[in-house]
């Protein structure tokens, strides 16, 4: 590896990185110069993806362990460190899916995807941003949310709930550790992986993927919806020194589509003197009712040619 590499030095963890979006996040970093700790949980998963990277020419550790209690946390950083020397990076990336309309939501469904996805990222974004506090490191801190949490989607109450707090427990980090000189973003994924295979809607992409083929056109660039690669670069380029000043953004990637997405701004302002009664608000609510918001995402009708039955 060359001496010149970007994160020569550096040491990351990467969370659920055995397959899909993690493993390609760790692959690139790894590319880019940084020794990595592979997390996932299965073991067998883990190596397998440590040995890919070796197999590159890189360095990685695996940790085989669920992500959610702070025991796996401690273990994930103690490793780093213990391993590799220090902790410069790291990337909240395990997820689960349990998907089903609201009153079909089991407290287990809810639990277990919130445990995942945000007490996951609470207790590694804690162990991590305190070592790199007490060892004056300037270290990046890089969360996954999902257009799911900025928008929402039917059948996704949990995943919501978890996505949309990622991005808000990100906002927070972004002030209280920007003294320190670490950087706490989200990363607002789309790609075809073992999460996204199964939607009909990106049936034709992930066939062709599968294929060994590019994906058509209107996937990668109208969708911004391409491969795991496709998103690890901009992972890659927030943990390095040239992205120094971005922290707080929530940055949607995916195929040939890079987005910046905007924090929740009010849209229209309005004043009562002595404030809004019951009475003020029936008298008029047009300052509501002439500005509602939508929800959900839009995807624009699948060209015939793209059509799977
Ligand atoms: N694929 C997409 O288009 C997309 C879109 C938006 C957000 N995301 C997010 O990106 C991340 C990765 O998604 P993916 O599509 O690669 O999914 P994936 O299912 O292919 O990979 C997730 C990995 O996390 C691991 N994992 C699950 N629970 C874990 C735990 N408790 N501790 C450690 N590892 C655990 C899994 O074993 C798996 O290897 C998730 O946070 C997901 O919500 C993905």
């Amino acid at each position: 590896m060359s001496s010149l590499s970007p994160l020569d030095g550096k040491v990351a963890i990467v969370t659920g990185s055995g397959r899909g979006l993690g493993l390609a996040y760790a692959q690139e970093l790894a590319r880019q110069g940084a020794a990595v700790v592979i997390n996932d949980i299965d073991q067998a998963t883990a190596a397998e993806a440590v040995a890919t990277i070796e197999a590159e020419g890189g360095r990685a550790v695996a940790v085989a362990a669920p992500v959610g209690p702070t025991e796996t946390a401690q273990l994930l950083v103690r490793t780093a460190v213990e391993t590799f020397g220090r902790l410069d990076i790291l990337v909240t990336n395990a997820g689960v899916l349990r998907d089903t309309v609201l009153w079909k939501m089991s407290d287990d469904d809810f639990d277990t995807v919130i445990n995942v996805h945000l007490r996951g990222t609470f207790t590694c974004v804690r162990e991590a941003a305190s070592w790199m506090r007490a060892n004056e490191v300037a270290g990046r801190i890089i969360c996954i949310g999902s257009p799911t949490g900025q928008r929402g989607n039917f059948g996704q109450t949990n995943y919501a709930a978890a996505k949309a707090g990622i991005v808000g427990m990100v906002r927070t980090w972004a002030l209280e550790l920007k003294k320190a000189g670490i950087t706490a973003n989200a990363v607002i994924p789309v790609a075809a992986t073992a999460m996204t295979a199964t939607v009909p809607y990106f049936a034709a992409a992930v066939e062709a993927d599968a294929a060994g083929e590019p994906m058509p056109a209107f996937f990668r660039h109208d969708l911004g919806f391409g491969t795991s690669d496709d998103v690890a670069g901009l992972i890659a380029y927030l943990a390095s020194d040239d992205a120094a000043g971005v922290t707080g953004q929530a940055i949607g990637i995916g195929g040939d589509r890079l987005q910046v997405w905007s924090h929740p701004e009010p849209v229209v302002t309005a004043y009562h003197d002595g404030g809004w009664s019951f009475d003020d608000l029936a008298a008029d609510f047009t300052e509501v009712t002439d500005n509602l918001q939508s929800v959900g995402e839009k995807f624009p009708p699948l060209p015939d040619e793209l059509q799977r039955p």
